[in-house]
């Protein structure tokens, strides 16, 4: 089967960089991605392929190379279902914010109206895929709804998860470790989707790192890929803390472990804390499943990587407090860095947000610096917690766009993201501008302390 158009629904941090890469491997192949946000459909579409809506090394030019030759944004949904011999879904699945299993499992209300939308528009079979991570057993479902609700035309439900890193998408996208594709491998039809997928990865990936499975194992292997990610966090956050108690060193543990060619180096990066939109969405989502299957033991050993990551968050917040004296009540704190990591405008659930909040709870004035967020997402970011007015974060919370403008007579300065650039500043200039003592709380163990230190700056690091 030869696939000659594809529609994706969901023009987001997923969909865009991904059909984008496809685009420009396949030009033979027709892909529009899809959204019902006009706004993120028209930055996607804008003349200047540098104001496209996700910041990602690289993505623009691929942009650039691919819209209009093969590569379309609309928000006319239907159409594109139409038209597609294979769909993409790759809308957002949050954690739900009510009901049953609030606070936990995955809301996929985005997930079923697309179902019905497809099931209502096509005139044709065709194979359905899902590129968002999705509790196990979703498939089941929306093969229920395409069956039940369609026009009598025949489905393949895959499962496909994207198992790219925000910051390096393009690079995961072009260079995978492997793509996963889950399918109904013990039916002919079944298998035809599966290949036919397989095709258009082969165009520039390895046949070996192309693995296929049954779906089940497709969908639970990308929670399982993000689980154990995070757990590796929680577990060198949580001997952060012992080292900056005992005297040993987080950096020089964690170099030490990561040697074990059985546990290596990657991943092992003390921090503030994980942020991004997947991490605890997918653990939540895991902790869900087992406690629906009455698996309380493998719920609670999971759950304890979210327990630690809050802890970690907490407790930097605190010892900015506590360092300053006990009080930031009317003290300005700057922060540098506000996306959730380097080299992405996304500040889903970022770690900044909770300090910040923290912050704002002791009465702290913030200035925020990051180089690729805007003043009207930190104000979102913070307005979605609730726990302060939208007036008072706009009173409290100032948005600058230099790091030197930012710090100027701040009592303390938090580094809460890793971008490369706050290595560079010219930390004397902004030891001399900032009150004595001039405090510095580096969340990313991202500065060299010794030259901090003998700027004169009171220089902490987290799990030194
Ligand atoms: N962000 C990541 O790094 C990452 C990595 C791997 C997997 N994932 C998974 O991929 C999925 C998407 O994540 P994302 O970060 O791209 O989310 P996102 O919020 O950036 O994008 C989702 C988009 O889907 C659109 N959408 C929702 N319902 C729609 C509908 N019915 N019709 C058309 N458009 C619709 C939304 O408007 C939004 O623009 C999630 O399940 C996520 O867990 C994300």
């Amino acid at each position: 089967m030869k696939i000659k158009n594809i529609c994706c629904i969901g023009a987001g941090y997923v969909g865009g960089p991904t059909m984008a890469v496809i685009a420009q491997k396949c030009p033979d192949i027709d892909i529009t991605v899809v959204d019902i946000n006009e706004n993120r459909i028209a930055a996607w579409n804008d003349e200047d392929v540098e104001n496209i809506p996700i910041y990602e090394p690289g993505l623009s030019d691929i942009v650039k190379e691919a819209r209009g030759r093969n590569l379309f944004f609309s928000t006319d949904v239907d159409a594109a279902i139409d038209k597609a011999d294979m769909i993409f879904i790759s809308v957002n699945t949050p954690t739900k914010t009510y009901g049953i299993g609030k606070g936990m499992a995955a809301d996929l209300k985005y997930i079923e109206l697309c179902a019905r939308q497809i099931a209502r528009v096509a005139k044709d079979d065709k194979i359905v895929i899902e590129k968002s991570t999705l509790p196990v057993r979703t498939a089941a479902a929306l093969k229920n709804i395409l069956d039940n609700t369609g026009n009598g035309v025949k489905y393949q439900i895959l499962s496909n998860p994207e198992f790219l890193a925000e910051g390096t998408a393009v690079q995961d996208l072009l260079n995978p470790d492997r793509v996963l594709i889950g399918g109904d491998i013990d039916t002919e039809k079944g298998q035809e989707a599966v290949n036919a997928l397989v095709d258009i990865y082969a165009t520039w990936i390895p046949q070996e790192n192309i693995l296929t499975t049954n779906v089940w194992s497709s969908e639970l292997s990308k929670l399982t890929a993000n689980a154990f990610l995070a757990q590796r966090v929680s577990s060198i956050n949580a001997m952060s803390e012992l080292c900056e108690v005992t005297g040993a060193d987080v950096g020089e543990v964690s170099r030490a472990v990561g040697k074990d060619s059985r546990i290596g180096p990657k991943f092992l990066q003390a921090s503030v804390g994980f942020g991004g939109s997947c991490f605890q969405k997918d653990i939540l989502n895991l902790v869900y499943i087992s406690k629906t299957f009455g698996l309380n033991e493998v719920a609670d050993y999971w759950e304890q990587v979210i327990i630690m990551n809050d802890h970690q968050k907490r407790r930097f917040a605190e010892k900015i407090v506590k360092t300053l004296y006990n009080t930031v009540a009317g003290k300005k704190i700057a922060i540098l860095g506000w996306a959730f990591k380097k080299d992405t405008n996304d500040t889903r659930e970022s770690a900044a947000i909770y300090v910040t909040d923290y912050l704002l709870n002791e009465q702290a004035d913030i200035v925020v610096y990051d180089p690729k967020v805007n003043k009207e997402q930190v104000f979102a970011d913070l307005e979605y917690l609730g726990t302060h007015s939208s007036e008072e974060i706009r009173e409290r919370v100032q948005v600058l766009t230099s790091a030197m403008d930012a710090t100027r007579e701040a009592h303390a300065v938090a580094v809460l993201t890793e971008w490369d650039e706050f290595q560079e500043l010219n930390w004397q200039k902004i030891y001399d501008s900032m009150l004595k003592p001039a405090f510095l709380f580096d969340g990313r163990r991202l500065l060299e302390g010794k030259s901090k230190r003998k700027i004169g700056f009171e220089y902490y690091s987290i799990g030194s």
